[in-house]
């Protein structure tokens, strides 16, 4: 099945200068690169992003370590990928969140660590399943960055100008 995938390359990955590694991991999946930016990552956008895990005691270090508070370095590369069971394929060749626990060929086991807190450094984020990707990719991107039509989208009038945005559900 065709899907779209999306990729943060976090800030440890970043400041490690482990892109173009992690990038040539990703193009062994023969996956297309269909967007992608660098984000200077907001409270609001990382709390958000990571809504579902609020009540987890590494909240707070995991939110301070996607906003680059651990490696000044304030920003993630976000990427979408496409293409054939990309969520599958993307997750498999990351590897286990914990990266101690990761396959040591995988991206993850490769280039991960645990901090002495117990937060994973992961290197690395890949949406988990279709819904979640759908989430993320929402979140992440406007639909005119991404290069195919991933999701529906509707035209709304603001501030005069007319603009294509995500689809609001009913
Ligand atoms: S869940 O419970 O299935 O929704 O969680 P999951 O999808 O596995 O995502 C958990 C994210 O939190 C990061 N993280 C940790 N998880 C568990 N234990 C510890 N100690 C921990 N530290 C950080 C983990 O890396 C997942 O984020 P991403 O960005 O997906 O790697």
């Amino acid at each position: 099945m065709i899907q779209q995938t999306l990729v943060l390359i976090k800030p440890d990955g970043l400041k490690r200068s482990l892109t173009g590694n992690i990038l040539t991991r990703l193009s062994e999946t023969k996956l297309e690169i269909a967007a992608a930016k660098v984000v200077r990552v907001t409270r609001e956008l990382a709390e958000k992003h990571y809504k579902h895990l609020h009540e987890k005691p590494f909240f707070g270090e995991l939110i301070k370590y996607i906003m680059g508070e651990f490696h000044d370095r304030r920003k993630v590369l976000t990427l979408v990928y496409y293409g054939e069971d990309a969520i599958g394929k993307v997750k498999e060749l990351s590897g286990a969140t914990n990266p101690e626990k990761a396959d040591s060929v995988s991206i993850r086991g490769a280039y991960g660590r645990v901090r002495t807190s117990g937060l994973f450094e992961n290197v690395i984020h890949a949406s988990g399943n279709e819904e979640e990707a759908e989430r993320e990719i929402k979140l992440w991107f406007e639909p005119r960055e991404i290069i195919f039509d991933v999701y529906e989208t509707e035209k709304v009038i603001r501030n005069n100008v007319s603009e294509i945005v995500w689809k609001e559900e009913k």
